[in-house]
C-alpha cells in the first residue's frame, strides 16, 4: 500500500480599499490593505480523479470529477472549477490528481472583505505547490483574476485578487497589464471593521455603476479622446448637456475619487504621514459613494458617523456597497470605535494589516 499523501495547509487574506472604490475596473488607481482574516485551504491527494470539498462555514460538501472542459455547476464551489477551468486553458497543466479538501474561512461571505478572492487565491496557491507550477504571487493573482471575471462573469477589477495574493498596503495602477504596484509602510497598523450584517452580492452595485459609468464615457469619447486617468472637472462640466442627471453624477464621483487616491498615495509614499489627512481623505471618500455613486447604505453612513463621533479620523465603506463592512481609521482608539460601532447595531472587528499575503 502507499503512504497517504501529506496534508498540507493554505491561506489568503481579505482585504480592505482604503483608496479608490469603483476605479479598478475603470484602469485607475487604487490602494488595497490585506487584514489578518484568512481563508484556509487544507488538503490532501486523494487516490481517485474527484475533488471532494467541504466547507465549515457553508455547511456544505461538493464533489467533482476533474477533466478538461470542466462545466460550472452554479454553485458556491465553482471557485474551484474556475481556476482549474483557467489553468487548463493557459496550459499550465496538463492534468490533475484528485483531492479532498476542507475550507475554512474567518472572512464573512458578501460582506466587501474579498471572500471570494481570497478562496481563489488560497486554492491557487494549494495548486501551485502541489503540482509545482511554479507560479509568481502576480501570476497567481491574474490567473485568480480572470477565474472570476472571465469564468465567473462577475464585473470586478483586478484590486481583490492582488491584495490578496500579495498582502500589505499598496497602490496598483489598474491600468495594464502589466500592473505596476507601490509598496507602503503605513504608520497605522490597525484598521476597525463594522460590518453592517447585510448581505448583498458585490455583482449588483458593480454592473449597475460599471454599465451607468461606461454609458456616459462612451458619450464623452465620441465628442472627443479623453480618458478618465486625466479627465478634469471643467471639461466634465461641458460635457453635462448630453448626459444624463445619472451619468453626471457618476463621473464626479469617480474623479473625485481618482483625485483623492492619488492624493492618498502621495501622502504614504512619506516617511512621516498625516495621518488626519489620511482619516479625511477615508470619509471625503464615504462621501462621493454616499452621494454621488450612490452605492452606501443608511446603516453603512452611521456606522462612519458614530466611530467619527467618538474619535475616529475618518471612515468609509468598503468593497462594492450596497452593504456589507465599513472601516475606520482610529490608531490608539481602536477599542472606543469598535464599542461605538457595536453600539450602534454593527459588529465590530479590530484588525490587523496582513503583510503576507498568501501562504
Ligand atoms: C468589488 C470588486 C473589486 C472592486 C470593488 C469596488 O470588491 O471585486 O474589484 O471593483 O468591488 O471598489
Amino acid at each position: 500500500m502507499s503512504k497517504p499523501a501529506e496534508e498540507k495547509s493554505y491561506s489568503a487574506p481579505g482585504r480592505v480599499c482604503l483608496y479608490g472604490e469603483h476605479q479598478d475596473y475603470l484602469k485607475l488607481v487604487v490602494i488595497p490593505a490585506a487584514v489578518d482574516l484568512r481563508t484556509t485551504i487544507t488538503l490532501q491527494k486523494n487516490q481517485s480523479n474527484k475533488i471532494k470539498i467541504k466547507s465549515h462555514e457553508l455547511e456544505k460538501t461538493h464533489e467533482f470529477t476533474v477533466m478538461r472542459d470542466l462545466p460550472l455547476a452554479f454553485n458556491d464551489f465553482d471557485y474551484f472549477r474556475a481556476i482549474i477551468k483557467v489553468l487548463f486553458e493557459e496550459k499550465k497543466i496538463n492534468e490533475i490528481p484528485g483531492f479532498d479538501i476542507s475550507i475554512s474561512s474567518d472572512i464573512p461571505i458578501g460582506s466587501g472583505l474579498s471572500s471570494s478572492a481570497a478562496l481563489l487565491v488560497a486554492w491557487l496557491t494549494a495548486l501551485d505547490d502541489q503540482l509545482n507550477l511554479n507560479l509568481t504571487k502576480l501570476e497567481i493573482a491574474d490567473i485568480a483574476f480572470k477565474a472570476e471575471n472571465q469564468v465567473l462573469g462577475v464585473n470586478c477589477g483586478i484590486m481583490d485578487q492582488y491584495s490578496s495574493s500579495l498582502g500589505g498596503i499598496f497602490s496598483l495602477d489598474c491600468n495594464g497589464p502589466p500592473y505596476n504596484t507601490k509598496s507602503f509602510t503605513s504608520n497605522f497598523d490597525s484598521i476597525i471593521i463594522g460590518d453592517s450584517c447585510i448581505r448583498r452580492s458585490a455583482n449588483k452595485p458593480l454592473t449597475i455603476l460599471k454599465n451607468q459609468i461606461n454609458k456616459g464615457f462612451e458619450k464623452i469619447k465620441q465628442e472627443s479622446d479623453f480618458k478618465l486617468a486625466t479627465l478634469t472637472f471643467d471639461e466634465l462640466e461641458n460635457f453635462k448637456s448630453i448626459l444624463t442627471e445619472d451619468e453626471f453624477r457618476r463621473l464626479f464621483g469617480v474623479i473625485t475619487i481618482r483625485n483623492i487616491t492619488l492624493q492618498a498615495r502621495n501622502e504614504l509614499s512619506k516617511k512621516s504621514q498625516d495621518i488626519e489627512l489620511l482619516g479625511e481623505l477615508l470619509t471625503k471618500q464615504q462621501d462621493m459613494l454616499r452621494d454621488y455613486l450612490e452605492v452606501s447604505i443608511p446603516m453603512l453612513d452611521k456606522l462612519v458617523k458614530e466611530s467619527i463621533n467618538v474619535g475616529a479620523l475618518g471612515g468609509k465603506l468598503t468593497g462594492a456597497g450596497l452593504g456589507g463592512c465599513m472601516i475606520a481609521l482610529a490608531p490608539g482608539k481602536e477599542e472606543k470605535i469598535a464599542k461605538a460601532i457595536n453600539a450602534a447595531g454593527g459588529k465590530a472587528t479590530i484588525c490587523k494589516i496582513d503583510y503576507d499575503g498568501a501562504k
